[in-house]
């Protein structure tokens, strides 16, 4: 190594050095112009801190809604319908409105239709061990029941079109013929929202052999149990991803 090769990293850290100093004058101006820790700690908290940490979370923060606009515009640019959305566990419709409100949106109301699936009865008390929270239940019985009528109601008063509302249990509204009808009107998005991985599986062992490559699937509560492979829908990710399961991708 010569003599120049050994200065380089030393020049690199004055370099960031002088840059650091720079960057926080006007906390030491401040600092100097501020009476006391306690002030000076408070204002450095609540004033730069705690916006710095807003500004941060608003720029790299997820709205899973952005997904739903980013799969519409590429499949439209790219090819043609028709196409599909389907969304597992719609419950009262928040979720699947907004998706509904995106192919209008985007102009995309003849080339997509959006499929909402629930049971209505809300959640059901499983003793599948993958379904299991680490501490306590997440979920209690029926909660999350809503009404297939209220929300048919609601597309209809917004005259949409292209929906189509399956109450019943997965495993009975997953019915061959759907499955063929799929295949027609190709799925872009898989929205899973069924909190349970039982319930995730039945989608999955029906939908897996004919979901498209390029359909991007949505999991809502991957993080359950800090998102452990054991349980819940990061456990039926873990199984697929590893080739664990039965099902296989096409
Ligand atoms: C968290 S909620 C869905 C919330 C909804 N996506 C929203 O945006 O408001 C979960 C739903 O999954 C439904 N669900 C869970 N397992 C099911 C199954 N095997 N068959 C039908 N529905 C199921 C429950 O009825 C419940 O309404």
């Amino acid at each position: 190594m010569n003599d120049q090769q050994q200065d380089k990293p030393n020049v690199v850290l004055e370099q960031k050095k002088a840059a650091d100093k720079a960057f926080t004058l006007p906390l030491r101006i401040l600092r100097w112009l501020l009476p006391g820790d306690r002030i000076r700690t408070f204002v450095y908290l609540n004033l730069l801190a705690k916006p710095r940490k807003f500004l941060h979370r608003a720029l790299n923060g997820f709205y899973r809604f952005d997904q739903v606009y980013e799969v519409l515009k590429g499949f439209r640019r790219e090819f043609r319908g028709p196409f599909s959305i389907l969304e597992f566990g719609t419950a009262q419709g928040y979720a699947f409105a907004k998706i509904l409100y995106a192919t209008r949106y985007l102009k995309m109301e003849d080339d997509v239709v959006v499929h909402g699936f629930d049971s209505f009865e809300g959640m059901s008390i499983t003793d599948d061990e993958a379904d299991q929270g680490l501490f306590s239940n997440d979920w209690i019985e029926g909660s999350y029941a809503a009404s297939y009528d209220t929300l048919r109601d609601y597309c209809e008063k917004k005259k949409y079109r292209n929906y189509r509302i399956h109450k019943g249990f997965f495993e009975d509204s997953m019915t061959p013929e759907l499955i063929e009808q799929l295949q027609e009107e190709q799925p872009i998005l898989v929205w899973i929202d069924c909190d349970y991985y039982t319930s995730s599986v039945t989608v999955f062992e029906r939908l897996l052999p004919i979901l498209p490559t390029g359909c991007a699937v949505y999991f809502d509560d991957l993080e359950f149990n800090f998102g452990s492979r054991f349980t819940g829908e990061a456990r039926l990710v873990h199984e697929v991803n590893s080739g664990k399961s039965a099902m296989t991708w096409n």
